[in-house]
């Protein structure tokens, strides 16, 4: 919790620097190993940004302002995140009376950026520090026109979870600390800023925007779009920024979102937040969707024409809750946020989409949990998992997601779903606003589940799902009937008993073809691979999911016909849950000088964290 939480309980030792952290046996409840900032001593409370985006030189420049809460009677340096960025002054006073003051940068660390270490007037409350960002902050992407859907303007777009904000802002960069914002954006005149924050669908291009975000956040969902963009409503209180190119096509295919959000009040609380409205980004977004508040982040490539990928949203809108109102204390507890939302995206899809929906949803996230299972060592299957001295970035899979959303499936079927849901909604009022750790998560179960339902819950097995690699015998395996009949019909095939053309594939739906392919066999002759090629168009396919999943199985065979897809394909998006699975086949199938030759063509259009995560997998640490 925030304040005075149970993650105080297990503060570090005093002056520890990360680094030194890590020499704990094992990681500490409520410790956050990712950042610098001295958190016992110091909150900020409030942000005050003004910052210009220099498109010219890719830079923003401007100050930014904190409010901060004194814990302690002596009088430290305040310690900040910060990652290359160019700090030109620091004034510190209290309230409108500033002052320079000392600053200095620390030693950097290569996943933790730069401490900014700034020594403090006795009582000052704020401090005012001027600064402008890198071209190349890792946080942050500017685009070309040409990579944009107009092609006339450039780009900018923020991508701050894990730890990223702190290439962007001097904070406080740790998901236990909260913080209102008010902000002002300068941007050409032509561009619309929008943020993370109230967002006024009516504004004026003139190319200064304010914001105000009233409820407190932790730094990881501060945001920012700038671009040639419109607004177009989807219901009472949703709406979607997009490029003009691409606003009808977007409001049509997420027009269920206003549906989604009502359900999902209904069932788990108030929706806390005002609006919610969607920005539509180009196809380099590293993710399918962020969940910024008020104003989540959306990759184009989900815009499939027959909303079979609007799970993305869901998942998004989901976060309103699981994440932003109940934000996990430090990554560790990552799975407090993407198990819990994955869970809840599930049972949104059945609200509004139905039970076959559902169960074709939740079989594919067990599907992928297996995936996962399969191909990572043990310590990566826990869910409260040990980060220190590791970057973020490189250690995100499915497991915080799957296996925290089986984990509270299996809870769920053990307690009765409206006993279950009931728990869900007094979680998220009991601990609103707060950021929480896996250990307050469990203490509450105890207080809660745990002591209603004795006979059906044992702290032992949730202990096991937790702390453990693995999922534990006897956990629930979600089916679908749609994807059991696939399976016989998939092996005739692979027999030779019938033809592709044989199969019947009408009304099928990206789930079916999903499940179809990655139920392949590892290899596929030259003649199968043909086949199904024509019989079905795969290589054509217009479905990004299903295109990769097409994709992956011609890498795994080199069916060559396929290449010129897959070029286009990595090129074009650069959303890492299909470009780093691609570039790893190739590199293991014999496609090296294909896979260095398409990235370097494709990398000065790819956001910093897909040329970060892909450098490592083509050349290697
Ligand atoms: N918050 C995540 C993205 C994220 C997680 C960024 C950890 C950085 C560190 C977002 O909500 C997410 O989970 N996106 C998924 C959505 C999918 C599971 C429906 C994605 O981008 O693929
Ligand atoms: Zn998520």
């Amino acid at each position: 919790m925030e304040k005075p939480p149970a993650a105080t309980a297990n503060q570090p030792q005093k002056d520890a620097a990360p680094g030194q952290k890590t020499a704990d046996a094992e990681p500490k409840s409520g410790v956050d190993y990712h950042s610098f900032a001295n958190t016992d001593d110091y909150r900020v409370k409030h942000l005050d940004l003004d910052l210009t985006a220099d498109f010219d030189n890719k830079v923003l420049k401007g100050e930014a302002i904190l409010d901060i809460q004194r814990l302690t009677q002596k009088n430290p340096s305040l310690i900040l995140d910060t990652r290359d960025l160019d700090i030109k002054a620091v004034r510190a006073g209290v309230g409108n009376n500033l002052k320079d003051v000392k600053f200095s940068l620390g030693k950097t660390d290569p996943h933790l950026g730069t401490p900014l270490k700034i020594e403090l007037p006795k009582g000052a409350n704020r401090v005012a520090i001027q600064y402008q960002t890198s071209p190349d902050a890792s946080g942050v992407q500017w685009l070309e026109p040409q990579q944009t859907a107009g092609k006339k303007h450039p780009f900018l777009f923020t991508q701050a979870q894990a730890i990223h904000a702190r290439s962007f802002i001097p904070l406080q960069d740790s998901p236990q600390v909260r913080m209102t914002y008010k902000a002002t954006i300068r941007t050409p005149k032509e561009l619309l800023a929008v943020m993370s924050a109230n967002n006024d669908p009516e504004t004026e291009k003139d190319g200064v925007y304010e914001f105000d975000m009233p409820q407190p956040i932790p730094s990881y969902l501060i945001a920012l779009g700038i671009g040639n963009l419109e607004f177009k409503p989807m219901g009472e209180r949703t709406g979607v920024y997009a490029e003009p190119e691409l606003l009808d096509a977007s409001a049509k295919e997420f027009e269920d979102t206003e549906d989604m959000l009502e359900v999902t009040e209904e069932n788990y609380g108030p929706y806390r937040w005002d609006r919610y409205d969607l920005l539509i980004l180009p196809p380099s977004f590293p993710f399918g969707g962020m969940e910024n508040p008020r104003l989540s982040f959306i990759t184009p490539t989900v815009i499939a024409g027959d909303k079979s990928l609007v799970a993305l949203i869901a998942h998004e809108l989901a976060h309103s809750w699981s994440g932003n109102l109940v934000t996990n204390a430090s990554w560790r507890d990552l799975w407090l946020n993407e198990g819990f939302t994955t869970y809840l995206t599930n049972r949104i899809m059945q609200f509004v989409y139905g039970d076959e929906r559902y169960n074709m949803e939740m079989a594919l996230g067990y599907d992928d949990l297996q995936a996962d299972l399969n191909d990572r060592p043990d310590k990566d299957e826990i869910m409260a998992i040990d980060m220190r001295g590791r970057d973020p970035d490189e250690v995100f899979s499915n497991i915080p997601y799957e296996k925290g959303s089986l984990f509270l499936y299996e809870l769920e079927q053990k307690v009765g779903r409206e006993n279950f849901d009931k728990f869900l909604m007094d979680y998220f009022n009991n601990f609103a606003f707060q950021s929480i750790t896996t250990e307050d998560f469990l203490k509450y179960l105890d207080e809660t589940l745990l002591k209603q339902y004795p006979d059906k819950l044992s702290r032992e097995r949730i202990n096991q799902w937790v702390f453990e690699p693995g999922i534990p015998e006897g956990a629930p395996h979600p089916q679908s009937d749609a994807f059991s009949k696939i399976d016989p019909v998939r092996q005739q095939w692979l027999d030779g008993k019938i033809k592709a053309s044989d199969i019947d594939t009408k009304g099928w739906t990206f789930h079916q073809w999903k499940y179809f392919l990655d139920g392949m066999p590892e290899k596929l002759t030259e003649e199968q691979l043909k086949e199904l090629d024509s019989t079905f168009k795969l290589t054509q396919s217009k479905n990004n999911e299903v295109a990769f999943s097409w994709l992956m199985i011609a890498v795994r065979n080199n069916y060559a016909p396929a290449n010129a897809r897959l070029e286009e394909f990595l090129v074009g998006i650069g959303r890492n849950k299909f470009v780093r699975p691609l570039y790893r086949a190739m590199m293991e199938n014999g496609m090296e000088d294909e896979a260095k030759r398409i990235f370097e063509k494709a990398k000065p259009g790819y956001h910093p964290l897909t040329v970060k995560v892909n450098s490592k997998v083509i050349y290697g640490d």
